[in-house]
């Protein structure tokens, strides 16, 4: 099948000089322009509407979870403002919205329960007004948070039962809302989730298995990978329900969402490229090798050799059969690596910026067989005592996404097949175990009032996709 990459990028910028290197009519017309957002970081609510508890309602009020000691129970309270957000939308003029249903609206307690029919209304209501203003709404099914209760029966992603209960949410997914919903996405970066939640120990369930980092005392588990292989069957299975049941007659595409981070040898060394190879290896190729030729990578099965799981013969046969429609790309920066095992050596960052942009990585990725960078939004350090003209003035941003923007329209016009790119975030959010110290939106969002300013970053993307950025 064609593989089509969709390019999930999250807020950046460019230097005002170069804001005049991109236009919009060097995409193609039908190219989805669009902002990003996942349901827990934005919708708050967390109790209303029949909600079920989800892993991060339960992780967040576990002292010490989040560095600001916050939450997401009203986050920007996108579950009452959907309306005002969509305006926000309609005005910058993106003809498309990544965002993520919370699998506990739509089923409080995994398949152990019933459908909430709130949960339903409250997407549906979303999911019309967004077609209603010409956005297509491209929906993730889950981004990062599952119902406590599959947690707490049988440990969540670390079981194959996972599998069953992902295969029914997105098959409930598809069944109410597919007539109008064409893009989904399975799962947004796995590969983060399985690092984050298995070896770090920063995400629920708070896992440790590494003996270095966050987790000095990490026991070199290999919950990582049965997690990683369990999301991989989990994706193989929502993807084969779709095939069979809905794609004829609704006709959408299915893919998913990976952080795909890029490396560099940082010295011209056999030993530096052979850490980058291996690093790779550990990267966006762990879930899309066997996504997309049905096995691991041969260095992740060197390197790991028992502990990494084996796919029987019929579950690589059909995990070859289920093909791809786009590959989405989370990038967010990247790094320079030596070998020094387990120590990626950074590019120091400069200004404001949490990690450093890297455009050239993201085009040049674009021709890997499939591996991707991260274009994953440009955050602003956050502290209570600032305001919205701490954040306004966000030159750097702008700077990011045209960057990104720049090197997007180059890898096209070389061949890249790219029909996507996405801004995170439409608004500041709930950034996971940061709390609210990163903003990444368009929109700064005062968590006090929930008002929304729209950032310079915000004018500038309006500006060009009107096609008013002047090329001088
Ligand atoms: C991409 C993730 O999907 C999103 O949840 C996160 O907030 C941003 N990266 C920034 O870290």
């Amino acid at each position: 099948g064609e593989l089509v990459l969709v390019l999930l990028a999250l807020a950046a910028g460019l230097l005002p000089s170069r804001a005049s290197a991109v236009d919009r009519g060097q995409f193609p017309d039908n190219f989805l322009f669009g902002t990003s957002t996942s349901a827990y970081q934005i919708e708050g609510a967390y109790l209303e509407g029949n909600k079920g508890i989800s892993n991060w309602d339960v992780f967040v009020h576990k002292r010490g979870a989040i560095v600001d000691g916050s939450n997401g129970d009203t986050a920007a309270d996108h579950y009452h403002r959907y309306m005002e957000d969509i305006e926000l939308m309609h005005s910058l003029g993106v003809n498309s919205y990544r965002f993520s249903i919370a699998w506990t609206r739509i089923l409080p307690r995994g398949r152990f329960g019933h459908v909430n029919p709130d949960g339903v209304a409250f997407y549906n209501a979303l999911i019309d007004t967004l077609l209603e203003k010409g956005i297509q709404p491209f929906v993730t099914i889950s981004h990062y948070d599952i119902p406590h209760e599959l947690d707490k029966i049988y440990g969540g992603w670390l079981s194959p039962e996972i599998q069953k209960d992902f295969g029914y949410f997105a098959e409930v997914c598809f069944k109410v809302f597919g007539d109008r919903v064409k893009f989904w996405t399975t799962l947004n970066e796995p590969n983060l989730i399985t690092k984050f939640s298995y070896m770090d120990g920063w995400y629920p369930p708070a896992h440790c298995s590494q003996p270095f980092g966050n987790c000095a005392l990490g026991n070199s588990s290999i919950e990582p990978y049965i997690a990683g292989h369990n999301m991989i069957l989990s994706h193989a299975k929502a993807v084969s329900i779709y095939r069979k049941k809905f794609q004829g007659k609704q006709g959408g595409h299915i893919g998913i969402t990976i952080c795909s981070r890029w490396y560099e040898p940082f010295r011209n060394t056999t030993a530096d490229i052979l850490a980058v190879e291996r690093a790779l290896s550990f990267s966006g190729p762990w879930f899309l090798d066997p996504i997309i030729l049905g096995d691991y990578p041969s260095e992740m099965r060197r390197i790991l050799g028992p502990n990494l799981p084996e796919f029987t013969s019929k579950q690589k046969r059909k995990l070859q059969a289920t093909k791809l429609d786009f590959i989405g790309l989370n990038h967010y920066t990247s790094l320079y690596l030596k070998d020094c095992i387990f120590s990626p050596c950074q590019q120091p960052g400069g200004g404001e910026a949490v990690w450093p942009p890297c455009p050239p990585g993201f085009g040049e990725n674009l021709y890997e067989k499939h591996e991707g960078r991260n274009i994953n939004g440009y955050a602003q350090a956050s502290n209570s005592s600032m305001t919205a003209k701490d954040f306004t003035n966000d030159t750097r941003r702008v700077d990011y996404i045209c960057g990104y923007l720049t090197f997007l329209a180059s890898a096209i016009r070389k061949g890249a097949d790219v029909r996507g790119y996405f801004v995170w975030s439409l608004l500041d959010n709930f950034e996971w175990t940061s709390g609210y110290t990163y903003r990444f939106g368009l929109y700064h969002v005062d968590f006090k009032t929930l008002k929304r300013t729209p950032k310079l970053s915000a004018k500038w993307y309006r500006k060009f996709l009107k096609g008013s950025l002047l090329r001088t």
